[in-house]
């Protein structure tokens, strides 16, 4: 290994990489993890971000949805996270109804990143978040904002289905990543939107817009740990089982990577259209 390489893969991956990387249209893959074992081995892989997700309260507690999941539980979660990982960025959820006005999203993403050691914070909404997106990053928290199927809002939404398949739905899901963009998020993931809506997304946005379900041609790609393994009781239509085509976990994180650098993963058959 050179040094050059040795040191990539020893740097400490920033917002500002991120940021470099949407500049230079290279892709950027992330994956989510819960605790220091895979974290470690996410880390070694060579992945961007490790996304300490709600979806815990799925994959891990085995409930239907994100709802039950709690503070205590992220700050847990993602201290075990940073335990294992030294060079990727750890972005951590918000959960259900931790930011429901500017000074509660404050003092809760204040603990994820002293307790839980986060460098981001997730959450979910849209425009009408921009008051709490700039109170945050006025204190330096950066924020990555969620669009599309908000799991959060799973009752509302009526079901894990396509979002912004009507124009007028696109058009909104364009206006509020916007409305985040110029409040101050440093990033965005988007899930399950159609991939001509996502493409628009993130050619409108300065900010890297990372895509779960929603086509190849956002700046990166984000899979639940457990859907990337083959692991999950109700994999989504659009998660590929990397674990099957590898035969160990290592090659398969690898192999991810791979994948979402070549805008191989994912293809038609992993992109939803209805
Ligand atoms: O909670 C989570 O894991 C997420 C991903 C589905 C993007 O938000």
């Amino acid at each position: 290994m050179s040094d050059s390489e040795r040191r990539f893969m020893t740097a400490r991956i920033t917002t500002t990489t991120l940021q470099d990387m949407k500049m230079r249209g290279e892709p950027i893959a992330s994956i989510t993890a819960y605790d220091a074992g895979f974290a470690r081995l996410v880390d070694a892989a060579g992945m961007d971000f490790i996304l300490v997700g709600d979806s815990l309260g799925m994959v891990l507690h085995g409930d239907d949805d994100t709802l039950g999941v709690t503070m205590a539980d992220m700050i847990y979660h993602s201290r075990l996270v940073r335990r294992g990982s030294e060079r990727c960025l750890l972005v951590t959820d918000m959960p259900y109804l931790s930011y429901t006005t500017p000074a509660q999203a404050l003092g809760n993403a204040g603990r994820l990143m002293r307790e839980g050691c986060a460098e981001i914070v997730k959450l979910e909404g849209g425009a009408w978040l921009a008051d709490t997106i700039h109170h945050l990053s006025r204190f330096g928290i950066p924020v990555c904002g969620h669009l599309g199927l908000m799991p959060q809002s799973i009752h509302q939404l009526g079901g894990y289905r396509l979002q912004g398949r009507d124009d007028e739905s696109a058009a909104r899901i364009l206006a509020d990543a916007k409305a985040l963009d110029e409040a101050g998020a440093v990033m965005l993931v988007l899930e399950c939107v159609p991939a001509s809506l996502a493409a628009a997304v993130a050619k409108a946005v300065s900010m890297p817009v990372i895509g779960i379900g929603a086509g190849n041609q956002c700046d990166g790609q984000v899979l639940v740990l457990q859907d990337a393994l083959g692991i999950s009781a109700r994999p989504p239509r659009f998660a590929r089982d990397f674990l099957a085509e590898t035969g160990s976990i290592t090659a398969a994180l690898e192999r991810y990577i791979a994948a979402v650098r070549a805008r191989e993963f994912p293809d038609a058959a992993h992109t939803p259209t209805n």
